[in-house]
């Protein structure tokens, strides 16, 4: 009997395909899905072939060089990858793999999702009808912002990014705005009539929903600071579905509760599951517990990604999903 691979899954995935890896290999399933401790990944490294982590696990050089490492391929599942320290992947010859695509559909909905919430004021709403405070319909009663017309300014103009855009303008009549580190080709920005702004801050400066789509990691870190925040509108909406460290939630929570900017909505935070208690007592943030792609279809999508790249990996051949 051949010796089948071993591979370990750091939290469960969805039936369909911790069914399907089970058919192939020799698969550790995280039984109680509580993130896994340094230790333990450590671990793992010396005992499985294959590493599937996501964004609750820190890869980092002490887990990525532990002594007798076995593993060869760190398989994420997940798009962003800045939890895992490439360099010290490259370092000690380990791949890594990601799961784009998939799940570029569902993280521009939720966006889209926090947008449509954030300016028309429907957490506010619900909380305030759950708690039994409505007193009835009246003209002026949680009066929020229309979309039409409205600049959407996106940071970092990736595939979610596009996708965003493409819904906010062809649904809601939203014009398109963007800055990224290289500007789109003409084609792309052609579709939603998208105006590259070279400067963040003329961007943050013009736009009236502001959404983040850069990566995470040292490069963005509080990219939106006090400074960025200050050059809103105040009628300004930030949107973040990117990674949480991007904004400065301190910062953010002084300007929301300054009303300086309109309101926020927010996907991700800078300590997950940690969220600043002073964005927890604002009426004008949305908060969700980071959902971006939490949908049935995607998350099956992303782990037959993660095993499409462990197939390919095994057989040889080249990785579609290389990161590094
Ligand atoms: C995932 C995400 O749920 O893919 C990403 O980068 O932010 C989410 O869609 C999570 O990161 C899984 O690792």
């Amino acid at each position: 009997m051949s010796i089948r691979p071993r591979i370990l899954l750091t939290r469960r995935w969805t039936r369909e395909v911790e069914q399907h890896l089970a058919s192939l290999y020799d698969v550790t399933r995280n039984e109680h899905d509580v993130p896994m401790t340094a230790d333990e990944l450590r671990k793992a490294m010396r005992e499985h072939d294959v590493l599937c982590p996501t964004v609750t696990d820190r890869i980092d050089a002490a887990v990525l060089g532990v002594a007798d490492r076995r593993v060869r391929l760190i398989g994420n599942f997940g798009v962003g990858i800045n939890h895992i320290d490439l360099a010290a992947a490259k370092q000690h010859d380990i791949r890594v793999t990601n799961t784009p695509d998939v799940l570029t559909e569902t993280t521009a909905d939720l966006a889209i999702l926090l947008l449509l919430m954030a300016t028309r004021r429907a957490g506010e709403g619900e909380r305030e009808l759950r708690a039994g405070r409505w007193t009835g319909w009246r003209p002026t009663h949680l009066m929020g912002q229309g979309l039409a017309g409205k600049t959407l300014g996106l940071v970092g103009f990736g595939r979610i990014a596009q996708v965003t855009a493409r819904k906010a303008h062809l649904a809601f009549g939203m014009k398109i705005a963007y800055h990224s580190r290289r500007r789109a080709a003409a084609d792309i920005e052609a579709g939603t009539g998208a105006h590259f702004y070279a400067s963040l801050d003329e961007l943050v400066a013009t736009a009236d929903v502001i959404s983040l789509h850069c990566p995470g990691g040292a490069e963005t870190f509080h990219l939106i600071d006090a400074p960025r925040l200050a050059r809103m509108k105040p009628t300004a909406v930030l949107i973040n579905t990117a990674r949480g460290p991007v904004v400065d939630e301190a910062a953010l929570v002084a300007a929301l509760g300054e009303m300086r900017i309109a309101a926020a909505g927010l996907d991700v935070y800078e300590e997950e599951p940690r969220v600043h208690p002073g964005l927890l007592a604002l009426q004008n943030a949305v908060l969700l517990p980071h959902l971006g792609s939490a949908t049935e279809e995607t998350r099956t999508a992303m782990g037959m990604r993660v095993a499409a790249n462990l197939a390919a990996f095994f057989a040889g051949r080249p990785l579609q999903d290389a990161v590094c």
